[in-house]
């Protein structure tokens, strides 16, 4: 099969793109054609070495993938050969990567495409739908009539948020970087949307929500608790997601009596169980329309190289030059 992987960390240029031998399912697991899969920041930091986890070459990159079922292990239950299925959470653990034709994956992490979904879409929003599902239902505990706020709703993790916070009942306030993406945010269904570069947000915030914010959803990498802790509302909820190296001061005073809590998560920790009620939301709120994939461009998965040097470009450089997610097709 034809695959992009790597034998080395490092710059984007490092990926290959070719030959690989096909995957053989276990008993337990469902081989893959796969169409879709996308890129996600992590992928970038595991390429070029920023994470410290043993790799084993050659490494297949990918987290994410949407395609059909080709065949299945002699102790599958849930799916059988023609079946649309996506997953999140390869690449990482004892799983090879998503990027590839082919791919063998435990049924236990798979989740039905529903009918009317493309399999584009179902991927753009897989391993950032999760997540965000896991913040907001798991950790914050948002409720409905909550105030959130979403530092980035233009990107991948916080385009999803902001549309499930509209869709769990929250008032939503999100940040963008351009007026395109201000649109882009408002069309995602966003409250107030503030321009980041040129509003004074923290003004803006106040005057939306005088008790201060209920849930602030943080996807930077460089937390900054010194403006955020004065605008949490009493037991207000802090998600940290993002920011490996960060070391930010914690003002303790304000926030401890103000009842306050932080939840930091990485999604890759929960079980193929735990991410499932995050999938089943993802499919039924993507089926009935309520939940909206954004994608950026559609690129063969030979172009990974360039995929790679424009979603590190975006998010480690803060280029902002993508506005929504890469998807590579094989
Ligand atoms: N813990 C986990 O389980 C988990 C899961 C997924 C992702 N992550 C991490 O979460 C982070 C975000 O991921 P992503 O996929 O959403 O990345 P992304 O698509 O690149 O989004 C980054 C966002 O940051 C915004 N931004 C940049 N500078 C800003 C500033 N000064 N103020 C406010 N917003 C600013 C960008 O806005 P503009 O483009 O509009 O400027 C964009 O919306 C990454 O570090 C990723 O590794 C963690």
């Amino acid at each position: 099969m034809k695959a992009a992987f790597i034998t080395r960390t490092g710059p984007p240029e490092v990926i290959q793109f070719g030959e690989l031998p096909d995957p053989v399912p276990g008993p337990t697991q469902c081989l893959i054609r796969v169409r879709a899969v996308d890129v996600n920041p992590i992928d970038v930091y595991w390429r070029a070495g920023m994470v410290p986890a043993p790799i084993t070459f050659p490494f297949i990159l990918g987290r994410d993938l949407a395609g059909v079922v080709a065949a299945c292990g002699k102790e599958v239950r849930h799916f059988q050969p023609g079946d649309r299925v996506w997953c999140s959470n390869l690449g990482c653990g004892p799983r090879p990567g998503s990027f590839a034709e082919l791919c063998a994956v435990d049924e236990d992490w798979l989740h039905p495409i529903p009918a009317s979904v493309r399999d584009e879409d179902i991927v753009a929003n897989a391993l950032t739908g999760i997540t965000a599902h896991l913040g907001l239902v798991g950790r914050a505990q948002l409720k409905a009539g909550e105030t959130l706020f979403v530092n980035g709703g233009s990107g991948g993790v916080g385009s999803c948020v902001v549309q499930m916070g509209k869709i769990l009942g929250a008032r939503v306030i999100t940040t963008a970087g351009s007026d395109a993406k201000v649109k882009l945010c408002r069309e995602l269904g966003a409250d107030l949307v503030l321009n980041y570069k040129t509003q004074n947000v923290d003004a803006a915030v106040r005057e939306f929500a005088p008790q201060g914010v209920n849930v602030w959803w943080e996807t930077l990498r460089e937390p900054d608790f010194e403006r955020v802790v004065p605008l949490l509302a009493l037991r207000g909820r802090m998600v940290l997601m993002a920011g490996r190296d960060a070391k930010p001061v914690l003002p303790v005073g304000p926030f401890y009596v103000k009842d306050c809590s932080l939840h930091g998560f990485a999604m890759f920790n929960a079980s193929a169980e735990e991410q499932r009620p995050a999938a089943d939301a993802i499919n039924q709120w993507m089926e009935t329309g309520k939940l909206k994939a954004r994608i950026d461009r559609v690129l063969p998965l030979s172009e990974a190289t360039a995929a790679h040097r424009l979603q590190e470009e975006s998010t480690v450089q803060k280029t902002g030059v993508l506005a929504g997610k890469i998807v590579l097709k094989p």
